[in-house]
């Protein structure tokens, strides 16, 4: 297969038919702009099952998205996009980077869904940045970011109600979005990516348990136990763990 890009978790291959790519999952995991590293066997598998249950979940919904198919435990078929470098996070709840910025209580309830906007460029550490910044650098236009961000919200209120069946709360999360390749110069923009507990925080309902990468992030440990244990709230069946051939 031929590589078409490698990132921090995934790697991309070219797919079979033209405007597919194959999308493949680590067991690699970063955190802190990949200041920290390891690799966690399994996390690639998981991650596959989960995003690709969420995706395919999304299909009852009018939310375009990359998604075609899953073609293996590491693999999946997308269509092919032009990502949009930005970064789009989404927060219900004060955790992670916004109470180190604004000083916040983390588990505090944000009074609406915050959309805030990052660039996507590791080598600067993947800064947040204004509508105002983006118009400016020309990373995306007026359509573009008006549609970015009303999908945003329709992802929010979808997810809340998919993980809270499991009993589990939605407190932030990421996601990218790209262009579509399409003849006569128009590009529709849809989800692209993946949604999984790499880029989601998820806490257990009752608990308050942390069942995302934050357990990695923080050198919780049982990543993998917690990961395994979404996979097992969305009823997945999933193979063994294996690491990487
Ligand atoms: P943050 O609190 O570190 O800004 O993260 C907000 C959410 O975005 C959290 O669910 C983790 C996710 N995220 C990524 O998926 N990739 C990243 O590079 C960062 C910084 C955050």
């Amino acid at each position: 297969m031929k590589l078409l890009y490698e990132g921090k978790a995934k790697k991309l291959f070219a797919g079979p038919d033209t405007g597919t790519v194959i999308q493949y999952f680590k067991d690699d995991a970063t955190a802190f702009n990949a200041q920290k590293k390891d690799t966690l066997i399994g996390k690639g598998i998981l991650n596959n099952y989960i995003s690709s249950c969420i995706f395919e979940a999304l299909n009852q919904t009018d939310i375009p998205h990359h998604f075609i198919r899953q073609l293996s435990d590491r693999e999946q078929l997308v269509k092919e996009v032009q990502i949009i470098p930005i970064e789009v996070i989404v927060r219900k709840v004060a955790a992670g980077s916004i109470c180190k910025r604004l000083g916040l209580k983390e588990g505090e309830p944000l009074a609406n869904t915050l959309i805030e906007f990052c660039l996507k460029d590791d080598s600067l550490g993947d800064p947040i940045i204004s509508r105002e910044h983006i118009e400016v650098m020309q990373l995306a236009d007026e359509f573009e970011m008006d549609a970015m961000t009303s999908m945003a919200y329709r992802v929010t209120d979808f997810l809340t109600g998919l993980f809270s069946m499991m009993q589990i709360q939605l407190i932030d999360f990421k996601i990218e979005f790209g262009r579509l390749n399409s003849v006569g110069g128009f590009h529709e923009v849809i989800l692209a990516d993946e949604i999984s507990p790499d880029n989601c925080r998820l806490w257990d309902m009752k608990t308050n348990e942390k069942l995302d990468k934050d357990r990695f992030r923080r050198d919780l440990g049982g990543l993998i136990e917690s990961y395994t244990d979404i996979a097992n709230r969305m009823s997945l069946k999933l193979p063994e763990l294996k690491a990487e051939l």
